[in-house]
């Protein structure tokens, strides 16, 4: 089964201006799958139209191969968590802890088991002396925690991450990132993560690449972060490990091309111990 699968998906905020274009693409279930592009390339518009926040013009969206429309819309909403690339828009309660509860009194959470789950999960982002705070007071990076924190307690099958740790320092991205890969270990949850930062989509399953509303690319990492001329047109850049290879190479170091830099090191180490 799938988690989703989009079929020629086409969207237009304005009329005849579409901005997602004929889009298809799967998401295996369990995976870990990242959305690059260039700014204004429709990923956060595919996002919010994966849960039904936008109505598309044509096409199909299926979530673990339920057909999304106006009967279903609740059922998958259950299903997928998303977190928004501006926090600010998303907070609710009057403070982080009402918020968070908010989320989970939707999902018909015990309300008995409700604060043990909110207290785990604001400890696991770091949050837990914020509880009692009011959400609009935070620092930008202390709200994605936050959101992050409340879609987490609400145990979707699916997370959808549009940018959510973009605030970040890169300490509490790191932490952040561990978290949600430890997640996605142990529950077996499907990640669908937007991203910039071209060492996460390196460390992915697989790779969706938009460009101007099209769908690019659609694969394995390996297979197209190399591509220096394709990264170019697409507006990205090639990952630090594929550039060193190929600085290597230029200077005779005969390396592979790689994309991961503790493969690249690996490699290095043992051209020169052959030496
Ligand atoms: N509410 C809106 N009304 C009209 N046009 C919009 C609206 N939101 C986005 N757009 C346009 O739709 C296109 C896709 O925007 P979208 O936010 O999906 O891009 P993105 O890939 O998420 O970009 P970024 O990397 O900057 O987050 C852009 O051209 C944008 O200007
Ligand atoms: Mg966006």
């Amino acid at each position: 089964m799938n988690a989703i699968e989009v079929k020629h998906l086409t969207f237009a905020y304005e009329e005849n201006k579409d901005v997602v274009k004929d889009v298809s693409f799967v998401v295996e279930k369990g995976s870990y799958t990242t959305i690059i592009g260039h700014n204004g390339s429709g990923k956060s518009t595919i996002a919010k139209l994966l849960l039904g926040l936008l109505e598309k013009k044509s096409g199909e969206i299926l979530i673990e191969d339920i057909p999304l429309n106006l009967d279903t819309v609740n059922q998958i909403r259950r299903k997928v968590g998303i977190v928004f690339q501006n926090p600010d828009n998303q907070f609710i309660g009057a403070t982080v802890r009402d918020d968070i509860a908010f989320g989970l009194e939707n999902h018909e959470v015990d309300p008995a088991e409700m604060d043990a789950i909110i207290e785990h999960y604001a400890a696991e982002v770091n949050m837990t002396k914020h509880l009692d705070h009011e959400p609009t007071r935070l620092s930008g990076g202390q709200k994605q925690r936050v959101a992050i924190a409340g879609i987490l307690a609400m145990a979707p099958d699916i997370l959808i991450f549009d940018e959510a740790t973009s605030m970040l320092d890169p300490r509490g991205k790191a932490d952040i990132n561990r978290l949600i890969k430890k997640l996605h270990e142990e529950k077996k949850l499907t990640i669908l993560s937007i991203t910039h930062d071209i060492e996460e989509v390196v460390k992915s399953d697989n790779v969706i690449i938009l460009q101007k509303g099209r769908l690019a690319y659609s694969g394995s990492p390996e297979a197209i972060l190399p591509q220096e001329k394709k990264m170019t047109e697409y507006s990205l850049d090639i990952p630090f490990a594929t550039e060193l290879s190929y600085a290597l190479q230029k200077c005779g170091v005969k390396v592979p091309v790689e994309i991961s830099t503790e493969r690249l090191v690996e490699e290095v180490c043992h051209y020169h111990s052959k030496k």
